[in-house]
Order: C-alpha cells, then sequence, then structure tokens
C-alpha cells in the first residue's frame, strides 16, 4: 500500500478534481489505484454521480450504486456545512475513532497507491475537539496539500503548511489547481512560494490540456519511487 491523504487549504480548491485526475493517470500507466472519501457534507442521494464519491469511483472505473458509495463513503450528510455541522443537523456525530479504522482497513487492502481525499480544508473541525488535520496525524501517512492559484493562495498554502508541519504532518506534495480566476500563470504562483517551502515539491496542474501534469504528479507519488521521494 502507498497511501497518502488529500487534504486542501479550503472546501471547493480541488481535491477531488485532482484526486480523481491522480488516479486516472496512475491506471492509464498500468498502476493500481483507489481513492476513498470517508466523509461526504451535502450529498444528495439521488444525484450520486454528481457527489465526490461518485467521481472517485467513476476514476477508478467503478459503477456508481448505493452499495459503491456506501463502500468508499460511508459518513454521508445532506447539509452542505462543515462535518460536525452536518452531522448535529441530523443529530448525528462522528467518531474519528470509527474514521480511523476505516481508512486502516482501507489503506491495507489497498495493493498500489491509496487516496484518502478529507473534506473542506486542513482545518475543518469533525466534532467539538478534532479536526482534519488531527485524522491526517493520528493516520500517520504523508499528505498531498492541494490549493488554488488565486490572489492570497501563497499566504492560506503556508498557513496550511504551517499547521500540518506543527503536527509532525509530511507534505509530501503542494498541488496547485489553477483556479477560475488567477492573476499570474500558475508556475510564477509556485515559483514565489517555493522560496518558502523549499523541501516541499511543487505541482501545477492547469485547467485545460493537464494530462501531462497528471501523468507526472502520479509518477512522483507512484509506488514504485523509493521511499525517501515519496515522503
Ligand atoms: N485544475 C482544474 N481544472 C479544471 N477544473 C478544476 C480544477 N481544479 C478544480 N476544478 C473545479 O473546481 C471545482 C471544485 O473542485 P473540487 O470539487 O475538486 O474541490 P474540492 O476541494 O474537492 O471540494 P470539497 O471541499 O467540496 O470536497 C470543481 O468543479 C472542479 O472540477
Ligand atoms: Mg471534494
Amino acid at each position: 500500500m502507498t497511501p497518502y491523504f488529500v487534504t486542501a487549504t479550503g472546501t471547493d480548491i480541488g481535491k477531488t478534481y485532482v484526486t480523481a485526475g491522480i488516479i486516472r493517470a496512475a491506471r492509464q500507466a498500468g498502476q493500481d489505484a483507489m481513492g476513498i472519501k470517508p466523509i461526504m457534507s451535502g450529498y444528495n442521494e439521488f444525484n450520486p454521480e454528481a457527489s465526490d464519491a461518485g467521481a472517485l469511483l467513476a476514476a477508478m472505473g467503478k459503477p456508481v450504486t448505493e452499495q459503491t458509495i456506501a463502500a468508499i463513503s460511508p459518513w454521508r450528510f445532506t447539509a452542505p456545512l462543515s462535518p460536525d455541522m452536518a452531522a448535529s443537523r441530523e443529530k448525528r456525530s462522528l467518531s474519528l475513532r470509527s474514521i480511523l479504522t476505516f481508512c486502516r482497513i482501507a489503506a491495507e487492502a489497498a495493493p498500489g497507491l491509496m487516496l484518502i481525499e478529507g473534506v473542506g480544508g486542513a482545518m475543518v473541525p469533525l466534532d467539538n475537539f478534532y479536526t482534519v488535520r488531527d485524522w491526517i496525524s493520528a493516520l500517520e501517512i504523508p499528505a498531498i496539500l492541494v490549493a488554488g492559484t488565486y490572489l492570497g493562495t501563497i499566504s492560506h498554502t503556508l498557513t496550511a503548511v504551517e499547521a500540518l508541519q506543527a503536527r509532525q504532518v509530511t507534505i509530501s506534495a503542494t498541488v496547485l489547481s489553477q483556479s477560475l480566476s488567477s492573476p499570474v500563470p500558475p508556475d510564477e504562483t509556485a515559483y514565489a512560494m517555493a522560496k518558502f517551502v523549499p523541501r516541499i515539491p511543487i505541482f501545477t496542474i492547469p485547467r485545460h490540456n493537464n494530462e501531462t501534469a497528471f501523468k507526472r504528479l502520479a509518477w512522483a507519488l507512484s509506488p514504485h519511487q523509493p521511499a525517501a521521494v515519496r515522503a
């Protein structure tokens, strides 16, 4: 197993887009790759294809059914809110311990690349005590930090890096997924950011013609790389 936790600087930044793109590129290169999305809020059971789990299943070449969605996304909530708030709307709560067990079992069963998509940004609350960063840190697996290329992304990204590193989370890659509105080309943002995080590889995913960019990213994360490169 080669697990990574896909987190982001915030919600709607590109975690699912990047996770699905890595899975497709890895599979096209003949590697095993799968993704799970343990917690989903804003889930509409009448349109599962449109959900994050639906997008990950499509990337894995699997059908989208009630069963396949439940298998990779056991905690689903209707309200499009942070997990703690979405759960409390349904008089439910999340147990970090159960989420960790689910992720560990899924990661151990995966023969190749296993991407665990988080929820929202790295500091989103799961309940009254824990945030996504506690989830990543308890799993003791490296993170992929997805960020945008909008004006302000450098500060948001460096803040997320600090928050993750404060809990000893290894960030294997920062992925700049091009935002709808970018003041400069993504590579220029990557260059400016790199000076502050020289040890973290930065990848850019343009909005169009990004097959090669995904191939390069999937290769860098691949189980065939020596562990020192991946970590
Ligand atoms: N590089 C990109 N090229 C084209 N579209 C993109 C890119 N990055 C993100 N998007 C689009 O931006 C929107 C938000 O992305 P996505 O759903 O992946 O975010 P997310 O971080 O997974 O959000 P959530 O917190 O809800 O899980 C989607 O419509 C997605 O297709
Ligand atoms: Mg998502």
